[in-house]
């Protein structure tokens, strides 16, 4: 767009230069009058106004037709800066179609809270949503199941007049695990807590998130303990199914399992693995794995090399390299990040928004490369100390390709979280 811009600051300085010149070879000519307004209206007047028309067409959604992403032409490698400033915002007029017929689960965080006008605005396209509401913890000997403070029924409410998403909010186990999963009255106590707080607030069921605290404490290389940690997980999707959701759907209450990747190319003992998914198969209605932060601080990088998605779900669904990914992929939502990272080259960086990339795109005018292996945009840039710097952030083709993956190997999809994409992201769903 500054390009544009530039373009046109150009043009109209050598129209002025123009004017001059037509003007010294009109001086003395008396019949030169009506030639001066001429000149006057058509530089002075008309050209602006092209201007101004120009610049409309390039930047504001003044003349946007509401045609999609895919119609518009921007899912591509090769894009500019300019492009995505002048079009992130731009959104296809049909809010409520969908391009993809697999299940849509969307993350949602407090902290974030455009996540929740998204969730609104493009209701139709999840299946699940899933705002970030709840931990289970320990108060001394005591269980507590603490959120209830960050759930907003006027939003579920407005989600539920004409969407059909199954609201689950998520609940991280913070509570210490020992006593939690060796202590029969505990572990009732914690599934109790849970069921009755989906009873009470009319939610769908769960998204629970347990493995890496639990990997964390070390109990899932204790044979026993890693036994009573899966039975928590069936017996409270046991509970869950057991109860029907009675104000809408009339359906048995889900609960959907997060799983973190495998960090190394064969499974660890902590990590979760084929064994464990047939275990807790008929419990969980679904695994949310979470394909994202490959790369860090440590070692700058993509966040999520689409060759290392599909590693990864083969290590998780035990499946050799080759060989077809089985049924059991139905139940996996694939994790796909709306947010990226800022490294500095010379250590440290950190997460960022859709709202941070679109500061640095203007700030620093990059240009944006595309890695082929990993299938994702970065650019480079260097910060006012001339520290280097490389961002990784999704674009419309990244997150397209890996719509795509999914749908290639069977699975549906999970996105952490909608309040960190850019509006058109949305379009590609
Ligand atoms: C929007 O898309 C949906 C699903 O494809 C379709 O049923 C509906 O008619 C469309 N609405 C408009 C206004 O085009």
């Amino acid at each position: 767009m500054a390009k544009k811009r530039d373009r046109q600051a150009v043009s109209n300085r050598r129209q002025n230069q123009a004017v001059s010149s037509d003007q010294h070879r009109i001086v003395g000519d008396s019949s030169s009058d009506r030639r001066l307004i001429i000149i006057f209206v058509v530089f002075f007047v008309i050209s602006p106004a092209i201007a101004v028309l120009v610049y409309h067409k390039y930047t504001s959604s003044g003349d946007f037709s509401g045609a999609s992403v895919y119609e518009r032409g921007l899912i591509k490698t090769d894009i500019r800066y300019q492009e995505i400033l002048a079009e992130h915002s731009n959104v296809a007029e049909n809010v409520s179609r969908r391009h993809y017929d697999y299940p849509v689960l969307a993350y949602i965080t407090p902290w974030n809270s455009k996540g929740y006008d998204m969730a609104k605005k493009f209701k139709s396209k999840f299946t699940h949503l899933s705002p970030v509401w709840y931990d289970l913890k320990s108060h001394g000997s005591r269980l507590v199941l603490e959120g209830r403070h960050n759930a907003d029924q006027g939003w579920i409410s407005e989600l539920r007049l004409t969407g059909d998403a199954l609201v689950l909010p998520r609940v991280v186990v913070e509570a210490s695990p020992t006593d939690l999963l060796s202590k029969k009255k505990l572990k009732n106590k914690a599934i109790d807590l849970i069921v009755t707080e989906c009873k009470e607030m009319g939610y769908d069921g769960i998204v629970l998130e347990s493995w890496s605290r639990w990997a964390a404490y070390g109990i899932l290389r204790d044979p026993d303990l890693r036994n009573l940690a899966l039975q928590f997980v069936k017996q409270l999707g046991n509970a869950l199914h057991l109860e029907v959701e009675s104000r809408r759907s009339k359906q048995p209450l889900q609960l959907v399992y997060v799983i973190g990747p495998p960090r190394t190319e064969n499974l660890e003992e902590h990590d979760f693995g084929p064994e464990d998914m047939q275990s807790l198969n008929g419990a969980v209605d679904g695994f949310s794995l979470m394909t994202y932060d490959y790369s860090g601080p440590h070692n700058p990088g993509p966040n999520a090399p689409v060759n290392w998605i599909r590693s990864t779900l083969r290590l998780v669904l035990g499946i050799k390299r080759n060989s077809p990914v089985q049924h059991e992929a139905g139940k996996i939502f694939l994790g796909i990040n709306f947010y990226g990272y800022d490294f500095s080259l010379s250590g440290g960086g950190g997460a960022i928004t859709g709202r941070d990339y679109l500061s640095l795109l203007e700030k620093y005018k990059p240009v944006l490369q595309w890695e082929d292996i990993s299938a994702e945009h970065f650019f480079l840039y260097a910060d006012n100390n001339q520290n280097k710097h490389a961002v990784f952030y999704p674009s419309l083709k990244s997150v397209f390709t890996r719509l795509e993956e999914a749908r290639s190997l069977g699975t549906g999809i999970s996105i952490w979280e909608i309040g960190q994409g850019l509006d058109y992201f949305f379009d590609l769903l």
